[in-house]
């Protein structure tokens, strides 16, 4: 969220700056697998943003202080990379920023992934933030899923991410990056589509208990098709197969 000086009109005759109704999703496009040396990857375009997801092990957790004897633990790294925005130019390891969403995606897949299945191994998720125009966090975990689930880790549920935004009294879908700085508000939240469990939720600004509510069924609604979109990128090189051998 930005100052309000100089704060554009976000919504102008009940249309957000990017011509989308209030509950309307960016373009989205997901790629399953695609990078040869990693267990699991995927890529996803979602609006303007452009995220590359890779997912390496199970495998013997090192440093070895770092085992849990019972089950895999999680490691993730979320990073921009230096040309994705014009506001991230160098590198010098990640901020605090970068270390935080990393957190908190680590949190989402913690609560899916059959850890019990690979005890004392490790587990690495890695994001790679190509373009950024707001709401990387939701990209990175929705494609971070899809990265898992061709790795073949066992999971009990495919999690997608999404924002809820409030300009004025108004709540909005999937805010870009304009929309992110000057809203009243950002949540950001993650959703377990099997039982539309909450795997995360966040909270720029204020919302009223109605306002979180009503932003729930909005994100819950329109993730219906964040799901189905995951889901046909992981079906699609199988699709391609029985199609070229006509089975
Ligand atoms: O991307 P997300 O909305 O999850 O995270 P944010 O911290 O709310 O950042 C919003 C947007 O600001 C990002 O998506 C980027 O486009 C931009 N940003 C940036 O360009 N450079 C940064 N160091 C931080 C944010």
């Amino acid at each position: 969220m930005g100052s309000s000086t100089n704060k554009p009109e976000l919504i102008v005759n009940g249309k957000r700056l990017d011509g989308r109704g209030f509950a309307d999703l960016r373009p989205m496009k997901i790629i399953a697998g695609g990078l040869k040396n990693a267990a699991g990857s995927a890529y996803m375009e979602w609006g303007n943003n452009k995220v590359l997801a890779a997912v390496y092990g199970p495998k013997e957790a090192l440093p070895k202080h770092t085992q849990d004897p019972d089950k895999a633990v999680i490691k993730c790294k979320y990073s921009m990379a230096p040309f994705s925005s014009l506001e991230e130019h160098n590198r010098s390891g990640p901020n605090r920023r970068a270390i935080e969403i990393s957190k908190v995606t680590r949190e989402v897949f913690e609560k899916v992934i059959l850890r019990e299945d690979f005890p004392g191994s490790e587990i690495d998720i890695f994001i790679e933030v190509l373009q950024s125009d707001g709401g990387t966090r939701a990209a990175g975990i929705t494609t971070a899923a899809v990265a898992l689930a061709t790795s073949g880790i066992p999971m009990t549920d495919l999690p997608y991410a999404i924002s809820v935004g409030k300009v004025g009294d108004t709540l909005i879908l999937d805010l870009n990056k304009a929309e992110d700085n000057y809203s009243d508000a950002d949540m950001p939240i993650a959703i377990g589509p099997r039982n539309n469990d909450i795997l995360l939720l966040q909270m720029d600004g204020s919302l009223t208990k109605e306002q979180i509510s009503e932003g729930l069924t909005m994100a819950k609604k329109a993730g219906e098709s964040v799901a189905r979109l995951q889901r046909e990128a992981l079906k699609a090189p199988y699709e391609r197969i029985l199609e070229k051998y006509k089975i």
